[in-house]
Order: structure tokens, then sequence, then C-alpha cells
């Protein structure tokens, strides 16, 4: 079996339009996850990193959110438009965006009282 170097999750959780927490794929049909898949292949990195869709990652409110594991680099109100600079940056680069990182201590902050 071949070794993965990156998964990248996608919260392809679907929720009602107003819904108090937000919704990081409001047209249901996962198209952040579809650009990363297709930055995926366009570079070349398949099979070692995959795009996977995830249910929600509770981090709603800093949606949409994406985490990429081994890294576990979680970034937050990511668009179609960054997927390219995520890819190159910290896929293959291993730098981190800080524009759209999530700081640690943000992350779970509605459940800690933060
Ligand atoms: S709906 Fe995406 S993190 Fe919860």
């Amino acid at each position: 079996m071949p070794p993965f170097t990156s998964h990248v999750f996608v919260c392809c959780n679907t929720r009602d339009a107003g819904h108090r927490r937000g919704c990081c794929n409001p047209d249901g049909k996962g198209s952040l996850r579809e650009c990363f898949k297709a930055e995926i292949k366009r570079r070349g990195l398949a099979p070692l990193v995959r795009a996977n869709a995830a249910g929600c990652l509770d981090q709603c409110e800093l949606g949409p959110t994406v985490v990429i594991y081994p890294q576990a680099v979680w970034y937050g109100h990511v668009t179609a438009a960054d997927v390219p600079r995520i890819v190159s940056e910290t896929i293959i680069g291993g730098r981190v965006l800080e524009d759209l990182l999530i700081p640690d201590e943000q992350l779970n902050a509605h459940k800690l009282g933060k």
C-alpha cells in the first residue's frame, strides 16, 4: 500500500441557510472539496495526497474549515480561490498560510468558553 503524505479533510457539512452556526457547504455539492481534488490531480500529487469529505469539524463559526494531516494545520474561511496556494504552499512547500490559519487558541473556543 502506498504511503500518504497528506490528507486534506474538507468540511462538507450542509445546514439550512441562516443556521446560527453557519454552513461550510452552502451549495450542498462539496464544491470546495472538488476544487482540492482537481488541484491535487492537476499537480500530479495523487495518490499520495487525498482530499476527503468530512462531516462537521465543529469549528463551524470559522468555516468553511479544512484540516490537513499529519501536519495538523487548520484553516478557516477557506474559499475556492485559496485552494491553489494551500496546495502549493502548505502541502508541497510545508509553509503555513497565516491569513487562513485558525490559531490553537481559537480551536474549540466555542466549547471552552473563550
Ligand atoms: S459545519 Fe463545517 S465545521 Fe461545522
